[in-house]
């Protein structure tokens, strides 16, 4: 069965449109704890536009389901993350410029970097997940830097624009998760999946988790965080 995880960056993105305190991401995560979340994400980025550093303390303190926290492999975010210990860290590329995670982390590239970065966090008790394209060449990557997770890259997939563009994508999916598990890794997924898509990502064998940001919290302004959570549940299950 999969898992929902509940990405509440948004909640923090409205707040941060008249710079106060309302609507409070604290709150949006401990409901969606409530209403089935295994896991709360928040991506704090270099830029804080949403999540700052204040909400990661607080989450770490009241999260009790666990706590993934998405973050580019710098120097900062690795000292960030040694301090606050989340659960998982899911290591993004990242841009300033990008309105939200534009593709995969190129780990094929950088082995020794980030052979370090996972090192590291593993030393100090902290999961490792990469947020890559569902392809052989950086899920092997991922296996050599010594990940626990990989998450697999589905914008191609909730962005195709007729059926046959989303079988091939779902198949592309499918193979990398088996390729994935073939390797030793656990599978996960994410980006843009909301409540007509999700469902077949999650009948992909292995799939342990997804992670849903956006289209929850566009539900959650007009039927609440409970209700947007546990509608994604059930869409999850069919
Ligand atoms: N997974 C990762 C690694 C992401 O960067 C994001 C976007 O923050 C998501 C999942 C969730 O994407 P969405 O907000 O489109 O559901």
């Amino acid at each position: 069965m999969t898992n929902l995880a509940v990405n509440i960056d948004h909640i923090a993105t409205l707040r941060e449109a008249r710079g106060g305190t309302e609507p409070e991401p604290i709150t949006g995560a401990l409901l969606a704890e409530l209403a089935g979340a295994v896991g709360i994400v928040c991506h704090l980025r270099e830029d804080r536009r949403h999540i700052n550093d204040r909400d990661l303390r607080l989450l770490r303190d009241v999260i009790h389901s666990k706590l993934d926290l998405e973050m580019a492999a710098t120097e900062e975010m690795l000292s960030i993350a040694i301090d606050i210990v989340p659960d998982l860290v899911t290591f993004v590329p990242e841009k300033r410029e990008e309105l939200t995670t534009e593709g995969g982390l190129n780990v094929a590239d950088n082995i020794h970097y980030f052979t370090n970065a996972t090192a590291i966090m593993r030393e100090h008790g902290i999961e490792v997940s990469f947020f890559i394209e569902p392809n052989e060449l950086q899920i092997e990557a991922a296996a050599t830097v010594g990940a626990d997770i990989v998450e697999l890259h589905t914008g191609i997939y909730s962005n195709a624009i007729n059926a046959a563009e989303r079988d091939f994508e779902l198949r592309r999916l499918l193979e990398a998760a088996e390729i994935a598990t073939e390797a030793g890794l656990r599978v996960t997924a994410g980006h843009g999946l909301d409540y007509r898509n999700v469902r077949p990502i999650c009948q992909i064998p292995n799939m342990e988790e997804i992670s849903i940001g956006h289209a929850i919290i566009a539900r959650a302004v007009f039927v609440g965080m409970d209700q947007a959570v546990r509608q994604m549940i059930a869409a999850m299950r069919g």
